[in-house]
């Protein structure tokens, strides 16, 4: 299991636990990540879910590069949709959803704690969108979700740049909610709490502030063409290679 859940009374603790590869997540791990999320949303004995990485370094340090790299536009868009289904599951699920950032929210790590209700910072935890260092482009709701937690001249800026941000920037710009530490025993307190309000409630004043979602459909179909592109090649490949990319503008 790289994917378990423990329950917390009616809270459920979901920990990505691919550690080897500082929880990249694999097509096995988000399969996995997607179904448990699936469960979750049906189950209401979980009225609230708390979504977190194993070990001390990484939350989720993004989408497998290694398994990218080998993908054309059609698998580079069925990748996608997977990933964006994770990420809806987090972002619609009618029960608050809380990502305990831990270290690592890289790419599609960032990109699931941005789909999540709230975020929460452990001191050491950095975020960014650093796709455009391997010529790609975010994949799992990075372009419209960052813009619509932190104004779009901060995610501009994010995603142009593809810089990462520690937990301080974090918070100033409004990514995460707070930072504390330890992040995980934060999150479950607020869990905790939210557990204890009424789920109808807390399901229609989600519903509502969800509100006009942005454009997911065409950041999925433009992040599975440019799996075509030369650039997206050599980026991906150079990262496996451990070596800068040289990118030709094809
Ligand atoms: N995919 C695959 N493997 C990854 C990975 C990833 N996203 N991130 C880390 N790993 C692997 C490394 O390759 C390494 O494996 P090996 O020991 O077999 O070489 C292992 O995890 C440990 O990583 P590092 O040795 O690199 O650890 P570090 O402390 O020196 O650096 C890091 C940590 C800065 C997070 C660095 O690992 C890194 O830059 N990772 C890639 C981050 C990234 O670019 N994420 C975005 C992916 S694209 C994406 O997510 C697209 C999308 O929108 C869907």
């Amino acid at each position: 299991m790289s994917v378990p859940v423990v329950r917390e009374g009616a809270v459920a603790v979901v920990t990505i636990d691919r550690q080897e590869a500082l929880n990249a997540l694999d097509v096995p791990t988000l399969t996995e990540l997607r179904d448990v999320l699936r469960g979750l949303r049906d189950d209401p004995e979980a009225r609230v879910v708390l979504l977190t990485g194993a070990g001390e370094k990484a939350f989720v340090a993004g989408a497998d590069i290694k398994y990218m790299s080998g993908l054309d536009a059609d698998g580079a868009k069925a990748w996608g949709a997977l990933g964006h289904e994770a990420a809806t599951l987090l972002e619609t699920m009618p029960k608050p959803t809380i990502a305990a950032v831990n270290g690592f929210a890289l790419g599609g790590g960032c990109e699931l704690a941005l789909a999540c209700d709230i975020r929460y910072a452990a001191p050491r935890a950095r975020f960014g969108q650093p796709e455009i260092n391997l010529g790609i482009v975010p994949g799992w709701g990075g372009t419209q979700r960052l813009a619509r937690v932190c104004g779009l001249g901060v995610a501009k800026e994010l995603i142009l740049t593809g810089r990462n941000v520690d937990a301080e920037e974090a918070l100033r710009i409004g990514l995460v909610n707070a930072i504390a530490d330890p992040v995980l025993a934060h999150a479950l307190e607020v869990a905790t709490a939210l557990a204890a309000k009424s789920p109808v409630a807390l399901g229609i004043a989600k519903r509502l502030l969800n509100l006009s979602p942005g454009a997911l459909d065409r950041e999925a179909e433009e992040f599975g063409d440019l799996f075509d592109s030369e650039d997206a090649k050599e980026g991906l490949t150079a990262f496996a290679e451990k070596r800068e990319p040289r990118f030709v503008g094809r």
